[in-house]
């Protein structure tokens, strides 16, 4: 049965309350296609049994598992190439230089999904910058999903993930099969933290950030949450570090203090030189 348009309006407010994703009317279809296995994996009825569920029951278990549901974890190894092209042509070099009285290298991933693109950034450092194993390196990789986080930090793909992006060299030096899977070692693996961390939620300390991967999540949200989601990360970012957005992201009309670089369709941006 499709979803009544109340039990849809449900449903996408809870989920904008707690992820700040929208989904605006049009999205039926996506809420349908990503909550009705959930309801048959889970023996939960019917969509309008599992709002009733929703809507009585106080442990937040039920609704986090509907919002997680329907956060889109869409990824690929090295997704997009010129942000780590210009990562390693440039902007690590740059920072190595200019880091060399701390020898700190700090390093956000703030919707990680899966992994890859924390895992892609690791292995970029461990190929061609080794000497920074031996600083201090702060490198965090959060999401808002509970199983994204259980994925990341057990670092398993199947061969159609690693089909896509991953360099042949790359999957025999820093991956090892186990059955169906490849699961990447723990050396790389002890490179990050990976937590969970709600973007629309007051952010835990961090140290101030050198880069910042934020790329492929602000287009969920409503121009607001974008909006602060651009100033706390001006609040933590480094005055010459570097964000990351993804490809259909900006900073436009949404914040100016940050100017965009020019490298192909890296989508770096750093904060505006006064
Ligand atoms: C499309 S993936 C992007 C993955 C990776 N950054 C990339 O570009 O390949 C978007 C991720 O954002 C996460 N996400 C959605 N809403 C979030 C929120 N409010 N706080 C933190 N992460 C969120 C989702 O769980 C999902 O894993």
């Amino acid at each position: 049965m499709p979803i009544s348009p109340s039990d849809f309006d449900y449903i996408s407010q809870v989920v904008r309350k707690d992820s700040a994703i929208v989904l605006e009317k049009g999205k039926e279809y996506l809420v349908e296609s990503r909550i009705m296995p959930l309801i048959h994996t889970e023996g939960w009825g019917s969509i309008e049994q599992l709002v009733h569920k929703m809507k009585t029951e106080t442990a937040r278990d039920l609704r986090d598992r509907v919002v997680e549901a329907m956060t889109t974890n869409e990824t690929s190894f090295f997704r997009d190439i010129h942000p780590f092209e210009l990562l390693k042509s440039t902007l690590i070099p740059e920072m190595i230089q200019k880091r060399q009285a701390t020898r700190e290298l700090n390093i956000w991933c703030g919707a990680s999904s899966s992994g890859q693109e924390p895992f892609s950034l690791a292995m970029l450092i461990r190929e061609n910058f080794p000497q920074l194993l031996n600083w201090k390196m702060f490198f965090m990789a959060s999401d808002i999903s509970r199983n994204m986080q259980k994925r990341c930090q057990a670092g398993f793909y199947s061969q159609l993930e690693i089909n896509r992006g991953l360099p042949a060299p790359l999957l025999v030096k820093y991956f090892a099969r186990t059955g169906m899977e490849w699961q990447i070692k723990e050396d790389v693996r002890k490179m990050i933290d990976f937590r969970l961390l709600n973007l629309c939620e007051k952010w835990p300390y961090m140290p101030s950030v050198d880069i910042i991967m934020m790329r492929n999540v602000l287009i969920y949200f409503d121009i607001e949450t974008k909006k602060s989601i651009l100033k706390k990360i001006r609040d933590i970012l480094k005055p010459d570090g570097y964000l990351f957005l993804g490809a259909a992201e900006t900073t436009l009309n949404l914040d100016d203090k940050f100017e965009r670089m020019n490298f192909k369709q890296s989508g770096c941006y750093r904060l505006r030189q006064e």
